[in-house]
């Protein structure tokens, strides 16, 4: 397994699709962060009661749509009644909650996926093993990347697909430092997702050294988008695509 050769690098990920202009996790956010360029959407996956993989940030709906409870207590049709537009902007009143399945089909062709693998709440659970085998059905093998801050979620999913790239989350602070250290190399990947306060020019030089990629997560300011970038960083996680594409261009020119 190797990181994707014709992903561009620095990598401009849509951190949530194109978020700062969209409702975050929606086929909305996703096709604007394709319209706007972005090389990699980012999209945070997890199962619903009924076991369907549905495309939301927290482990509640609350935030994010009209609707109370936990995503895994409710069932894809009750997910599916709520707006996770309005609550954003009565402009996106009407989106819904998406399942993977429709990601890939709305975008799927036209953008690499990074796919956070989410079951924080229950680690344990069949999502590595579902996702796989939607990747395989939609032909996605080769298009998208997978990503969690459960290690055992990682390893399931390489098992599976061997050949899809990983990219290891680190938790901020210490509680994340395991995955910056050489003790990383206990999970399979090929590249480090640092936050933005952890990341250092030493992290970055020592990780590329032993030959990995590094990406930073989220990152919507320009100045630390050109600091980073000055640093060598791979890819930019970014709830602002068009940001982040103008800073790269005038760092590179
Ligand atoms: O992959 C980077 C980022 O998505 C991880 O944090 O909470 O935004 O899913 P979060
Ligand atoms: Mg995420």
């Amino acid at each position: 397994m190797t990181m994707y050769k014709n992903l561009p690098r620095p990598t401009v990920f849509a951190h949530r699709g194109a978020s700062a202009y969209a409702p975050e996790n929606t086929l909305a956010s996703f096709r604007l962060a394709v319209q706007q360029n972005a090389d990699a959407i980012e999209l945070d996956a997890k199962l619903s009661a009924d076991g369907h993989i549905v495309v939301i940030h927290d482990q509640t709906v609350e935030r994010t749509t009209d609707g109370k409870g936990l995503v895994q207590d409710l069932p894809l049709a009750a997910l599916k009644e709520l707006d996770a537009g309005r609550t954003y902007d009565q402009a996106f009143r009407g989106e819904r909650i998406p399942t993977l399945s429709e990601v890939f089909e709305a975008v799927g062709q036209q953008t690499f996926i990074n796919i956070e693998l989410k079951n924080y709440a229950a680690p344990a659970n069949a999502l590595p093993e579902k996702v796989a085998a939607l990747v395989r059905k939609h032909n996605m093998v080769h298009r998208v990347l997978f990503s969690s801050f459960n290690p055992i979620a990682l390893h399931r999913i390489h098992k599976l697909l061997p050949k899809t790239p990983i990219c290891l989350l680190s938790i901020p602070g210490l509680a994340g430092a395991w995955a910056r250290s050489p003790l990383g190399r206990w999970v399979p990947h090929q590249a480090l997702n640092s936050a933005v306060r952890d990341l250092t020019k030493g992290l970055i030089a020592r990780k590329q050294n032993n030959g990995y990629r590094v990406y930073v997560y989220t990152v919507n300011n320009p100045e630390q988008i050109s600091r980073f970038l000055k640093w060598g960083v791979d890819g930019i996680f970014t709830d602002d695509p068009p940001l982040a594409r103008r800073t790269i261009k005038a760092e590179t020119r």
